[in-house]
């Protein structure tokens, strides 16, 4: 079946970093306006908008205080219609990332919640008088004692961010009415956080340990009653035809995600295993997409890049900023059979960021991680060095715009360091030169919109010999075969018959990351 989000390339865009229009150091919607026409011009044909609600932000918005306001940072509603209608019009869907797990402890549900125990808003949220063995992801119990009621509340992320209690019908009406909202302004589809982590049956038994002496999570995740209630959130959405669900799943187990992703569920799930992956091995590329065309239903995702994980140009190699080794990813990730994903900065090879001191470090992993090894007894060089091994802001720099002041990014001060190589590594160099990375995803991104096949395709010969991935994708009778070439030289034989080259040069040995790109049929 045809549907939009087959055929888009999507691209993550982290809200505060993307570009900053009015010089307070902080991306909004009246810059990302100003950047659309780059957009479209790479391609991109979908957004994906990291949490752009009122909040805290303790975690990055992922603390909502109000799902039904812009923060001001970022701008006001008419900002957000603005920007919505004028990606629109460019042929630009936008899919917003709504956070259902949890609240910020600021929503006004949770501050009436408090109040008593016999306010109305209290059964939205999880309480106990004795907490069990649950533990927060972020580290530390999952219950945090409340002084006013003398009971814990629970939350499986930082304690400002308080669990729903997905049991209560209240809660679902008000996620309806949620999602109605902002469909109503038009969003095409919402990309859910954590959504396979809801509290759905309540409070268990305790979660066992594993042989490594980490919790198990058994109980708090995956619950029974997760599936109705995500059945649930798909019968508001698709009551507004076709618009799409993307669900964050968190779970290393490909029968796990298989559950979600089911047509009165989600219409994709991201796996992880792909995804962030640490090193760079063809084999284990490899091996990710053969188990997921045999043991995922439906689309899969092709990403490599999130906000949540180190920069892939630096875990695939930094060192040489192996440019031809990324775009051999950035082959794989577009001509390989799913949705793909792009993360803002990496068609241009944006690296990790490396904190020098502990101001420079915003994220909340990153802190915790360094209060827990100073508490440990560490120094405080030892637990910088953790801290900035476990900050998620290695990734979230501003975007690279040009080698001017603050990259181009802001007028103001930057609210998060930008990485110092912008100078030699930005998007006005990326796009004037022609045989750039930047230009690149642009050639394959185009290449996947006019060839239907290597978005609906199947795959044929799926192989894998020595550090060379190929596969034939084949529609409606359209045959696209590609090759691509991780390793030193391998040999390849190319197809019978007459065929076009879509890119590379079609021979038979393919030296060092090189790829082939042959179409069936046509000269
Ligand atoms: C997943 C998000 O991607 C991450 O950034 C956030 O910290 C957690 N969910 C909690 O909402």
């Amino acid at each position: 079946m045809k549907n939009w989000w087959k055929e888009t390339v999507f691209y993550e865009l982290y809200m505060p970093s993307f570009n900053d229009s009015n010089g307070d150091g902080k991306g909004d919607f009246k810059g990302i306006i100003e950047k659309l026409d780059y957009l479209k011009n790479l391609g991109i044909t979908g957004i994906w908008l990291t949490p752009f609600y009122q909040s805290p932000k303790i975690d990055n918005g992922y603390d909502i205080s109000d799902y039904y306001s812009v923060d001001s940072d970022y701008g006001t509603m008419e900002d957000f219609e603005e920007f919505l209608d004028q990606a629109h019009k460019r042929g630009i869907k936008v899919i917003a990332d709504l956070v259902l797990n949890h609240t910020s402890d600021q929503h006004k549900w949770f501050q009436e919640a408090k109040k008593s125990k016999d306010n109305s808003y209290r059964n939205y949220y999880i309480w106990k008088k004795n907490p069990n063995n649950w533990e927060s992801f972020f580290s530390g119990s999952a219950w945090e004692w409340d002084e006013g009621t003398n009971e814990y509340y629970y939350h499986k992320f930082a304690v400002g961010q308080v669990d729903l209690n997905w049991s209560n019908p209240k809660v679902r009406e008000e996620a309806n009415k949620i999602l109605e909202f902002w469909m109503d302004k038009g969003i095409d589809g919402f990309r859910l956080d954590v959504i396979n982590f809801m509290t759905c049956e309540g409070i268990t038994e305790d979660n066992p340990m594993d042989e490594k002496g980490e919790q198990d999570h058994k109980f708090d995740i995956n619950q029974p009653g997760i599936l109705d209630a995500i059945g649930g959130i798909n019968k508001c959405v698709k009551s507004y035809g076709d618009k799409f669900l993307v669900g964050e799943i968190g779970s290393e187990n490909l029968d796990v995600l298989k559950r979600y992703r089911d047509d009165g569920l989600l219409d994709v799930v991201f796996n992880f295993n792909l995804g962030s992956k640490k090193n760079f091995d063809a084999k284990e590329f490899y091996d990710e997409i053969e188990k997921m065309e045999k043991d995922l239903n439906g689309y899969p995702t092709i990403f490599f890049g999130s906000h949540d994980m180190p920069r892939h140009m630096s875990r695939f190699g930094e060192s040489k900023r192996d440019i031809e080794r990324a775009k051999a990813v950035a082959t794989f990730i577009l001509t390989t059979k799913g949705v793909p994903f792009l993360y803002y900065g990496d068609e241009i090879g944006m690296t990790n960021l490396v904190a020098n001191t502990l101001n420079e470090i915003n994220d909340i992993q990153g802190r915790t991680n360094y209060k827990i090894e100073r508490q440990k007894g560490g120094s405080h060089r030892e637990a910088l060095k953790i801290a900035n091994e476990k900050t998620r802001d290695k990734s979230r720099s501003p975007m690279q715009w040009n080698s001017k002041e603050n990259s181009g990014f802001t007028t103001g001060i930057p609210w998060i360091k930008i990485n110092e190589n912008y100078k030699i590594l930005n998007v006005e160099d990326e796009r004037n030169r022609i045989d750039s990375l930047f230009n690149h995803y642009k050639k394959m991104i185009r290449l996947r919109k006019i060839e239907e096949t290597l978005s609906y395709g199947e795959y044929k010969n799926l192989k894998y010999i020595d550090g060379l991935i190929s596969f034939e994708r084949v529609y409606e009778g359209e045959r696209v075969y590609i090759y691509i070439n991780f390793t030193q030289t391998s040999n390849i034989v190319l197809p019978d018959g007459v065929y076009e080259v879509l890119a590379g040069e079609a021979k038979n040995i393919l030296i060092k990351n090189e790829i082939l790109i042959l179409k069936k049929g046509r000269k």
